[in-house]
């Protein structure tokens, strides 16, 4: 980042002394204020509930442009990384290093996330504490901050080399305990992974193999997945991102700041909106009651939103969105459910919403999740299983900005302040004397 000439200066209507702040300049995008000198010279802090106004880091793996519906990864379009970039392997590398691998650096990188993809044989007992219909999130939660227990040779964060094995690892092991949660909630036996399997492909064979009979990968759906994958693996510093970031901060290991980017994760304003979005279409049922929904999200008090709509950045139509849309239609032909109900019934709703002036005026578009759980419940992936391939997919991005934070000159532990409105000092009356 850049100085600026420009300076802000902060004056008071009171008469106190004006403030001056540097204004840094990025490559593109917002410029900002450094306020970090705020506090000590005015005794005052910011307030912005949400982070609405707030950079809380300077970083150069993902862009946003919510006004022209625009994300770079490392300055790659998502549209070309998506469409001719390559697989989900080579957006890996690419947050994790800055730049695309070459044919030789792909294979070297695959082979390692390859030779790492097994869980230690002692993983399968936490599986068993859990009930058969616990939340597949609520065991990637558990399982992943559990991977913690069995590589104390790699936890020191100030070591570059364990923080380079941590990623791999996570990277790797994240399908097979994904495959591993979904097994074990249909009672199936838990499926070793190939290494002569694509990364993708051997996602899907841990899922949907089994002991009984020949797997046979169908490179459609594997294709499918794979996009999946490439248009969740990050997306700047959205809250599951930024919980990372905040529990990395304090030292904490890269497999519990990731488990606590899992439960962040599951939150239905955040990567729970899949599920959601699913769960309102199937709700809906069917064109004729759409206009009764809508009313429903125009009112207020009803607590209804239109899942998979709106987002705190894009006030334009979310670019994963318009290419999860048409993974949806590539993948209802291949499988020949090109009549789903559900897809007719989402892009009826679509239309709706984008004609109507409510949705308009708020600048609410189509999000990543308003068609992705069509997607993945033709390729036979459970509801609650949704987020889970979120988190799997967002691995990468979690790690690559944890990353990117511990070896920040600048960081330091998150701590933010508050205003305080609750009672001034008060004396503790006797128990006789309450009420
Ligand atoms: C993800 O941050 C990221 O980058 C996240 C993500 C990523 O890749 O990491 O992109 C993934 O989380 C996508 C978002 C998925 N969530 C949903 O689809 C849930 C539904 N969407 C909303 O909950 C909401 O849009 C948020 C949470 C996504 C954004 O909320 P904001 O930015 O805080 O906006 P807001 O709630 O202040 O809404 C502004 C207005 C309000 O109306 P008014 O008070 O102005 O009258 O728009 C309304 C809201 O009520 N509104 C909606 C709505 N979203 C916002 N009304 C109906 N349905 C909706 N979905």
């Amino acid at each position: 980042m850049t100085n600026s000439e420009t300076k802000a200066t902060l004056s008071f209507s009171d008469g106190s002394p004006s403030l001056e702040m540097p204004i840094y300049k990025g490559t593109v995008g917002p410029d900002v204020i450094d306020i970090r000198k705020l506090y000590g010279a005015t005794g005052m802090f910011t307030y912005d509930p949400g982070f609405m106004s707030t950079a809380a880091c300077n970083s150069s793996i993902t862009y946003i442009d919510g006004d022209k519906g625009e994300l770079l990864y490392r300055g790659y379009p998502i549209e070309q990384l998506a469409v001719n970039g390559g697989d989900f392997m080579e957006t890996c590398y690419l947050l994790l290093n800055g730049e695309l691998p070459t044919a030789a650096q792909k294979t070297e990188f695959v082979d390692t996330v390859t030779k790492h993809t097994m869980v230690h044989e002692q993983m399968q007992f936490f599986f068993r504490g859990f009930r058969r219909d616990a939340h597949p999130m609520s065991v990637l939660v558990g399982t992943v901050g559990a991977l913690a227990s069995f590589y104390h040779d790699s936890l020191d964060i100030n070591d570059p080399h364990h923080r380079e094995v941590s990623a791999i690892r996570l990277i790797a092991k994240m399908p097979t305990l994904v495959a591993m949660a979904y097994k074990y909630s249909i009672g199936q036996p838990f499926v070793y992974p190939r290494n002569d399997l694509s990364y993708s492909a051997n996602f899907m064979y841990m899922m949907f193999s089994n002991p009984c009979e020949p797997y046979k990968v169908n490179e459609v759906l594997v294709r499918a997945l794979d996009r999946i994958l490439i248009l969740h693996a990050d997306h700047e510093q959205n809250a599951s991102t930024s919980t990372v970031r905040l529990a990395g901060s304090s030292g904490a290991n890269p497999f519990a700041c990731i488990a606590a980017g899992i439960a962040c994760l599951w939150g239905p304003a955040h990567g729970g909106a899949n599920e959601a979005a699913l769960d309102m279409l199937t709700k809906i049922g069917s064109v004729d009651n759409i206009p009764e929904f809508i009313k429903q999200v125009k009112d207020k008090n009803s607590g209804v939103k239109l899942m998979g709509f709106g987002h705190r950045v894009y006030k334009n139509y979310d670019p994963r969105a318009k290419l999860m849309r048409e993974t949806c239609y590539e993948v209802l032909q291949e499988l020949g459910l090109q009549d789903d109900p559900l897809f007719k019934l989402a892009m009826a709703l679509e239309k709706i919403a984008l004609e109507d002036e409510y949705f308009v005026s708020r600048k609410l578009y189509p999000n990543v999740d308003f068609y992705s759980g069509i997607v993945q419940r033709a390729l036979g992936i459970p509801t609650s299983l949704f987020t889970g391939i979120f988190a799997l997919a967002r691995t990468v991005g979690w790690i690559a900005q944890w990353k990117e934070m511990i070896s920040d000159p600048e960081q330091k532990i998150g701590r933010p302040r508050q205003l305080f409105v609750g009672s001034p000092t008060r004396k503790v009356p006797p128990i006789a004397e309450r009420g």
